[in-house]
């Protein structure tokens, strides 16, 4: 991870001072690097020690920055990584234009890998992140999504890049499909029970902790699995208020609807289908060779379903 912090700096120059500033404010904030990690872990797991790992990593970092800089913008969120987002520091045309560059800038390194395969794992992955939120956009304010539908907005926005970051790990290794499926499910149901996890924090998180603000979800109408599932197992009335807090965005009730969330067990059932999905994590992730790194990508599935950031 030092390397690929080491990657991360070297390519983040540019000769226009304001894309240094904006990328650097946001990247040294920290951030858990999570997508690098798991690119790391499989190449370990999979014997893989050349040095396109450190590059390929700092890469899904780039572009899952990227993302963040205008998921934040289309949030209207102002507080990220503990610090004020990059939109409320530097302003939207800022974040977007840099956001951008690191767009472009992970798809100049990604050449460097010189792997037709790597770059359609990546570009099909950028692809579908894109539209993940957009699809979410669309489902602003609607009470009725389902679970289904939900399910289909965190696998796009988010377990694509945490697929494509596992599935990276075993083509540079050179496996076999079969290993390499593993990998990709590995990452597609770990994404999937990260983003469900976040999505809880949201409601039963600390703000000092997450570094984020709480209620960001509910202020923009997002009818997460949380909400969803206090809809199906509350009262009438309780579901009526959820309903209405979908479809205004009104924060107003945010104290009552948190303690719907909790009183209805509906966040006790969104960490349970978030913990079939780091099951589901555990058993791909067996498929690969028994070493230590396999090991730590067992542990990170149970680890993520306890974190508070
Ligand atoms: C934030 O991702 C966006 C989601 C997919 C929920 P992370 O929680 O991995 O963000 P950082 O990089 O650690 O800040
Ligand atoms: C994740 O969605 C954003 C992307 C994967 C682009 P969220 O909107 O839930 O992420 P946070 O909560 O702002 O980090
Ligand atoms: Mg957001
Ligand atoms: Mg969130």
């Amino acid at each position: 991870m030092t390397q690929v912090d080491r990657v991360i700096a070297q390519r983040l120059d540019s000769g226009v001072p304001l894309v240094g500033d904006v990328a650097r404010y946001i990247i040294s904030a920290g951030g858990k690097r999570l997508r690098p990690v798991l690119l790391l872990l499989t190449c370990g797991a999979l014997s893989y020690t050349g040095s396109q790992r450190h590059n390929l990593a700092a890469v899904v970092e780039f572009i899952h920055t990227a993302t963040l800089l205008h998921d934040d913008v289309v949030d209207e969120s102002t507080l990220r990584r503990g610090r004020p987002t990059a939109n409320e520091r530097f302003g939207n045309p800022a974040s977007v234009l840099v956001g951008d560059f690191l767009y472009s800038r992970a798809f100049q390194m990604m050449v460097d890998a010189d792997s037709m395969r790597i770059m359609q794992t990546l570009a099909d992955a950028t692809n579908v992140i894109a539209e993940g939120e957009v699809l979410q956009l669309m489902n602003m304010h609607d009470a009725s999504l389902n679970e289904e539908g939900y399910l289909r907005v965190i696998r796009s926005k988010t377990a694509k890049l945490f697929e494509a970051s596992a599935r990276l790990g075993a083509i540079l290794a050179g496996s076999p499909s079969a290993i390499e499926a593993a990998c990709a499910d590995y990452g597609q149901a770990l994404g999937t029970a990260f983003q469900v996890i976040d999505d809880v924090l949201d409601y039963d998180g600390s703000t000092t902790e997450m570094g984020k603000n709480l209620g960001d979800d509910l202020r923009e109408g997002k009818a997460t699995l949380p909400l969803i599932l206090a809809m199906q197992l509350g009262t009438p009335a309780q579901s009526q208020t959820v309903r209405e807090a979908i479809e205004t965005g009104s924060v107003d009730r945010l104290s009552e609807i948190v303690a719907i969330v909790r009183d209805t067990g509906a966040l006790e059932a969104t960490r349970n289908a978030a913990a079939n999905e780091a099951q589901r994590a555990v058993d791909a992730a067996m498929q690969l060779p028994a070493n230590h790194h396999r090991h730590a990508m067992v542990a990170l599935a149970s680890q993520l379903l306890n974190r508070r950031h």
